[in-house]
């Protein structure tokens, strides 16, 4: 198509995990660098970009679906329609063959050069296609800088890939390999953050803590300087691999006071042949161990995991190891999903002989169980006292405040006075309410 307009506004629909969420971040801010502007809820933008997952295989059919949706706003208002992220990446030149609605089709690591993409795009060129990945060698972080006034809360990327290779992850086949981002561009990223208003970080990667920049800085340090610069109140990381959790890092948690009591630690199974098989590297009883472990060593630890259900092989006594060590962990939060084969992994050729009506009893019977612990640790919180990072107004109750605890977990609460997001109170728990806690400010928070 050529002689398009250039577009002056956008809006990005995202999907999948965190990294995700910030890549779509990173991007909307490079946008508004060349003067583009966020289109209104009502009013279609000129560019669309559809940031995609493809972890399991609905999202990835959601995100297909949703680049459709654009499909007559292509045609007859020339919107230009990008499809990012690990769909993306995955499928390459076959979405452009296959979808001819697409404008671009573009990898996790072409955002950098979005601005250029979006150039040629606006000249008439396209459809175009960028899935060209980092290397070790050449690690390309995009080093944005962060808005003259940011949220409480931000996240930051660390290291980006994987060199994991669970035998159902896609994720090392579109994020490509691990590489650590150095610790000196991660603690000016906070201090800008901070001096911008922003009061806690979560520190992304696939596997953080087995971050280790060039220069030799791993993960434990990487935590205590951020703490020692002390620029914002709350540092977060997700996700740990149960495999890297080792003393030095517990003891970061429990000793470093701007290092918040919440891990997420993927157990995915609890039976040692099904871990075996994931190419996980720990078995059932050395996940327990360190899990009990950080609970012993920093009590209010809140511990959060991922669980497959329905992995090649699965029987009914495998399936009672993952409830066994659900049942002694005792998550705060547990996502649980079933077992879909996944293009160019390992586990994909292998028959995928959970029968789907068993995949769907597990689920269920599992997620019984997670429900009853994350009530139970709910439940252990009332009549203590929280600090509460402030969000907002309450989304049930717009007469209340919201905001997490340091554990990660969502109160809803009520204040004499107003408040604004990114203040840090007091909270004195009083119930439970669903999946939700409740409480009241302290007057002294
Ligand atoms: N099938 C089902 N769940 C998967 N996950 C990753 N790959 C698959 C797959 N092929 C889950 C894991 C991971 C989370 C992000 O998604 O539990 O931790
Ligand atoms: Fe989905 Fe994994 Fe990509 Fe995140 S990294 S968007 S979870 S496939």
């Amino acid at each position: 198509m050529s002689g398009r307009r250039s577009p002056s506004t956008f809006t990005i629909r995202t999907f999948g995990c965190q990294m995700n969420e910030h890549d779509s971040e990173k991007m909307s801010r490079l946008l508004l660098d060349m003067g583009l502007r966020p289109a209104g809820d009502s009013i279609p933008a000129d560019l669309v970009i559809i940031n995609t997952c493809s972890v399991r295989a609905k999202p990835e059919h959601k995100a297909l679906s949703e680049a459709g949706r654009y499909q007559s706003a292509r045609r007859h208002r020339g919107t230009l329609v990008l499809l990012t992220g690990c769909v993306a990446q995955q499928e390459g030149q076959k979405l452009l063959k296959k979808v001819d609605y697409l404008d671009a089709v573009l990898g996790p690591d072409a955002i950098g050069r979005l601005p250029d993409i979006v150039s040629r795009l606006s000249r008439g060129q396209g459809p175009l296609l960028d899935v060209q990945l980092h290397t070790r060698s050449e690690p390309r972080f995009i080093n944005v800088d962060p808005p003259l006034r940011a949220g409480p809360k931000a996240l930051v990327t660390i290291m980006k890939g994987c060199d994991n290779f669970c035998s159902y992850c896609i994720v090392p086949y579109v994020r490509g390999r691990e590489v650590s981002r150095p610790a000196g561009d991660i603690l000016r990223e906070v201090e800008s953050l901070a001096r911008a208003g922003c009061r806690e970080v979560t520190l992304l990667g696939q596997n953080v803590n087995s971050y280790h920049d060039a220069r030799g800085t791993g993960f434990a340090q990487l935590l205590r300087a951020l703490n020692e610069q002390a620029a914002v109140e709350r540092i977060r990381f997700t996700s740990s691999h149960p495999r890297d959790v080792d003393e030095q890092m517990i003891a970061v948690v429990a000793e470093c006071q701007r290092v918040c009591e919440h891990v997420h630690l993927g157990l995915q199974s609890g039976s040692d042949s099904v871990l075996r098989r994931m190419n996980r590297g720990y078995r059932g009883d050395e996940f327990l161990d360190k899990a009990l472990r950080l609970r012993q060593v920093v009590p209010q630890i809140a511990i959060t995991t991922d669980i497959i259900v329905g992995f090649p092989g699965e029987n009914e006594s495998d399936f009672q190891r993952t409830l066994a060590i659900v049942e002694q962990v005792r998550f705060d939060q547990a996502y649980s999903f079933k077992y879909s084969p996944r293009p160019l992994t390992a586990a994909a050729r292998w028959p995928d002989d959970v029968p789907a009506e068993i995949k769907t009893e597990r689920l269920e019977r599992l997620q019984l169980l997670i429900s009853e612990c994350e009530q139970e640790r709910l439940s252990l919180q009332v009549g203590s006292r929280q600090q509460v990072l402030v969000e907002g107004t309450s989304i049930r109750d717009s007469q209340a405040w919201r905001g997490r605890t340091r554990s990660n977990q969502v109160v809803n609460f009520s204040s004499n006075g107003r408040l604004l997001p990114g203040q840090l109170v007091e909270v004195e728990i009083v119930e439970v309410r669903g999946h939700t806690l409740w409480g009241r400010m302290l007057d002294n928070g």
